[in-house]
């Protein structure tokens, strides 16, 4: 405390081993899986530049490396396997070049295997699960010695309380958009899923202190802010009186905030799509019009089964209710195949409700049975079979993303540049829907929004022309307003 953040960063060279002034200290950072780990592990660099570590994207010169590990599905936590593996030659040669390098594990995988990775993996100094994050500076302080620091505990007090807040120098480095956790962890125990138990229960925080942290982001010039959470629909932050405040409430108190021009949440749960959030997608001009609502199964037989506690005929509802009240929205979802126990007709449902929907995106998976969940014990559906679903679904699912591009083309959408494209002269920014849009545009229009002309699709983004370059103003979308007086 008691010096800026900023100064830190550069302040913070230690002596080196040979007693002359080294240069600072370097991270290396890798983060899989969610926006959740994203941003944790934006916060451990934040924490780690205090204590004079600057962030590299070299491996081979850090003297820190954190894995940030994802534990939704078995090939993403093999991926930290081969990572590690990769790094134990890196290690061995900084040794020997007398730079000892420290090899932390962070996020799910950490919380679910805790010193089992150590075991695996014994070039791991340091394991430290997703709830105790606040506690890197410390834990590194004593890693090194030759015997491997673990720390899985979900501890009593709430990390976000604990952890500065970003400094405007790595704000800035961080762009236009940017991810800020308002809820985290999960009560739902849907039996796929082992969510619950690496992040353990769900917490909001409370709305001041998110309202302070984007006001923050906006003085350094961020424009767009996705709300997230596990279940971020589930918001219940206290507000300073008091009182709970819900996800719509929390938004309409982030729309005020000056400087922010667009707001997104991600992801929803069905259980918890409240009549008062359908509204915001009404009443808010900022906030924009896509909604990520997983779905996992079309049949109400599996939906059962994986304790999702909704049919299909909620989920088309609401759909139904979203789409009244913001008729342009586009609305993307997840897929799971494969569940134990479905059956030809069960995956049949999911189809024919994926068509009915009309999905702007979606994502799909094959299931993967998670050590310590109720659906890993069951009968399961033999994998050819789900390779074979999953194509199915897939070209289904990418039919309706070229169809809801295609639809886009000639008409003009409101687009936040964000940064410099791969050509020369171009700009990317991103759609109202979220779609990439690619421009020729100066680059002096990076965090202003514009009103551009589709002319033609890619398969993962949008071409168009810049409306006017004379006088760029940051103005809201005009299918917002279109939208509103409908
Ligand atoms: N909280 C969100 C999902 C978070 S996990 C929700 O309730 O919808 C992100 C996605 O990973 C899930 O929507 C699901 O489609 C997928 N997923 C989770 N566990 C999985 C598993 N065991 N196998 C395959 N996909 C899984
Ligand atoms: Fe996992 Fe279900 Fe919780 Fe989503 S709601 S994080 S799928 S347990
Ligand atoms: Fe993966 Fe953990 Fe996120 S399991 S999806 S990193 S909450």
């Amino acid at each position: 405390m008691g010096h800026s953040p900023d100064a830190t960063i550069t302040g913070g060279a230690k002596p080196g081993l040979n007693g002359a002034m080294s240069k600072p200290r370097k991270l290396y950072v890798k983060s899989y899986g969610c926006q959740m780990n994203v941003y944790d592990s934006h916060r451990m660099a934040d924490a780690m530049a205090r204590e004079g570590y600057r962030e590299t994207d070299r491996p081979d010169e850090a003297d820190l490396i954190i894995l940030n590990t994802c534990h939704i599905r078995a090939t993403a936590a093999e991926k930290v396997y081969s990572e590690l593996g990769r790094l134990r030659s890196l290690k061995k040669k900084a040794a020997a070049d007398g730079n000892p390098m420290l090899i932390a594990v962070a996020g799910c995988v950490a919380q679910a295997e805790g010193a089992e990775i150590v075991r695996r993996a014994p070039i791991v100094d340091l394991v430290i699960g997703p709830q105790s994050i606040h506690r890197l500076p410390e834990l590194v302080a004593r890693a090194g010695n030759g015997k491997a620091v673990v720390d899985t505990e979900f501890p009593v007090e709430d990390k976000f309380d604990h952890l500065a807040p970003p400094s405007n120098a790595a704000t800035r480095a961080r762009g236009i958009a940017a991810f800020v956790t308002v809820q985290e962890g999960c009560d739902k125990f849907c039996t796929f899923c082992v969510v619950p138990y690496t992040r353990g229960a769900e917490v909001s925080r409370p709305v001041d202190k998110i309202v302070a942290e984007v006001g923050r982001l906006a003085d350094a010039g961020v424009r767009e802010v996705t709300l997230i959470g596990q279940n971020v629909n589930a918001y219940h932050g206290q507000e300073s009186d008091g009182m709970n405040s819900s996800l719509a409430g929390l938004l309409e108190r982030l729309a005020r905030i000056e400087g922010i021009a667009r707001l997104r949440y991600t992801t929803s749960h069905p259980r918890d799509m409240s009549e008062d959030l359908i509204a915001a997608h009404r009443d808010l001009v900022k906030l924009m019009p896509n909604l990520h609502l997983p779905l996992q199964s079309g049949s109400d037989r599996v939906l059962a089964a994986m304790n999702r506690r909704h049919g299909r005929d909620d989920y088309l509802s609401i759909i139904e209710r979203v789409r009244r009240a913001r008729p342009d929205i586009a609305i993307s979802s997840d897929f799971i195949v494969g569940f134990p126990g479905e059956s030809e007709e069960d995956f049949a449902a999911t189809l024919d409700i994926v068509e009915r929907v009309g999905f702007a995106q979606a994502y799909s998976f094959k299931y993967s049975p998670r050590p310590g969940t109720p659906a890993a014990i069951l009968d399961q559906v033999p994998d050819a079979v789900k390779i074979e679903r999953l194509a199915r679904l897939q070209a289904l699912i990418d039919a309706g993303l070229r169809k809801f591009n295609a639809a886009t083309i000639g008409g003009t959408l409101d687009v936040l540049f964000e940064k410099p494209g791969k050509l020369d002269g171009q700009l990317v920014g991103r759609s109202p829907y979220l779609q990439p849009v690619q421009v020729m545009a100066p680059v002096h229009l990076i965090g202003t929004i514009a009103p551009v002309t589709i002319l033609d699709m890619g398969a993962n983004s949008l071409f168009g022309e810049l409306i006017s370059t004379l006088r760029p103003q940051v103005r809201e979308p005009a299918v917002l307003a279109a939208a509103g007086g409908a």
